[in-house]
């Protein structure tokens, strides 16, 4: 059935299998795009795709630019498919509105509005003025879907934060002795790996650097190398953990109280670690809503909280999480004394508890993960 949209175009004849396809193509910049959002687009004639490309790096040509350069002459009067609006001003690259305008596209079919403030609708409008329809919203939940992170940072000026822990059945992150190491198999952990390869961050508390001297670094590396950040107040960090050996070569980063000792500070200094004092909070939670302003401040996008429970605990509490990854492993351990996953003051009625939307659950060699977002109305 027809659908009557803005500048009275139709519907009828708008394909969202080309839309879903421009998205799958998005995906293949994640990790290499950031702080850009990942883009796809497909140029369509009589029903077949003549040209395709994403958004493939940061700074880089942008996903319409190269599917309509691929379609060449084809593109004239073609449908061009882009998940995210085509920009109209002058960033890293010239406006895409031009190459769309230059390569005599039809019609072009947006999954949704880009909100960056030079852009903002601005996009759509000048390819409308210049006689092009233009339609807004094929699958748009997708689409907008795919640029949460991206529309989150310009919103509120923080990254998106990934939760990620493994844990047993009855809910632990390790043995009341501490003992974690594995509590998945090597399927999940590969896994988990593939995520730290795509994200600016990835932090832990100094509980878990104390307990399992991480290296907190994706092996093999993915498309982006994540700075590591441990949270501790009193730089109890020891310089021979794996962390601060090998500061020159990936960045590391200590949050720690500005009352520390300067002597430490200047110790970890030298070998590499960047050393950031936050000022003094009265909660947790308020450090937490302090360090993801100064990392948005950095343009980061994506930042992937790997625990402990205290610090799970304390980015629960700052309202902080955006998406969690758990990776459910089927064993109890038991034990009061045993870490649940999240720590901290915890929701005191149901009504205050986190609740994820669109839960997944995939089996990963003897694990589950289970991956959701958290339903908020402005995503
Ligand atoms: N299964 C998993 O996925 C997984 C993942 C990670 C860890 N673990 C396990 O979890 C255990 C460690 O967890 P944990 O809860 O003891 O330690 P943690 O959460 O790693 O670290 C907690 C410590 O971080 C410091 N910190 C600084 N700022 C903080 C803030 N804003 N919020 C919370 N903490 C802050 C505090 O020490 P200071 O006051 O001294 O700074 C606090 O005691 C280990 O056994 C580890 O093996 C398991």
């Amino acid at each position: 059935m027809a659908r009557l949209v803005p500048h009275n175009v139709i519907m009828d004849d708008v394909h969202p299998d080309f839309m879903r396809h421009a998205l799958s193509l998005a995906r293949c910049g994640e990790g290499a795009v950031e702080p850009n959002p990942m883009v796809g687009a497909v140029v369509v004639r009589s029903g077949q795709i003549v040209g395709e490309g994403w958004h493939e790096r940061f700074g880089g040509p942008h996903a319409e630019v190269i599917a309509l350069e691929r379609a060449g002459p084809l593109a004239q009067g073609a449908d061009l498919y882009v998940t995210l609006e085509p920009c109209c001003h002058h960033g890293k690259t010239p406006p895409c509105t031009d190459a769309v305008l230059r390569s005599g596209a039809g019609r072009v079919i947006i999954g949704h509005l880009d909100p960056f403030p030079e852009v903002a609708g601005q996009g759509a409008a000048r390819l409308r003025q210049a006689g092009v329809p233009v339609i807004v919203g094929c699958l748009e939940a997708e689409a907008r879907f795919l640029t949460a992170p991206y529309r989150k940072r310009l919103r509120t000026g923080q990254p998106w934060v990934i939760a990620k822990w493994a844990m047993t059945l009855d809910g632990k992150l390790a043995t009341a002795s501490g003992d974690s190491r594995w509590i998945t198999g090597p399927e999940a952990r590969a896994q988990a790996h593939r995520l730290r390869g795509r994200v600016d961050g990835i932090l832990v508390g100094i509980g878990t650097v104390l307990q399992d001297d991480p290296l907190l670094t994706a092996r093999p590396p993915g498309p982006r190398l994540a700075a590591r950040i441990v949270l501790d107040h009193h730089l109890r960090i020891p310089l021979e953990s794996q962390l601060v050996r090998s500061a020159t070569e990936v960045p590391l980063w200590v949050m720690h109280r500005a009352s520390a000792s300067p002597e430490r500070r200047a110790a970890l200094e030298a070998r590499g670690v960047r050393c950031i004092a936050c000022p003094e909070a009265t909660a947790p939670a308020q450090e937490i809503a302090w360090l993801l302003t100064h990392l948005g401040q950095q343009s980061w996008t994506n930042l992937m909280v790997e625990g402990g429970s205290q610090v799970l605990g304390s980015f629960l509490a700052a309202g902080a999480i955006d998406e969690v990854e758990v990776y459910l492993a089927p064993m109890m351990i038991g034990g009061a004394a045993a870490p649940s996953a999240i720590g901290g003051p915890g929701a005191a009625a149901l009504q205050d508890a986190l609740t994820l939307a669109a839960l997944e659950a995939t089996p990963i060699g003897k694990d589950w993960c289970l991956r959701g977002r958290v339903q908020r109305p402005e995503s």
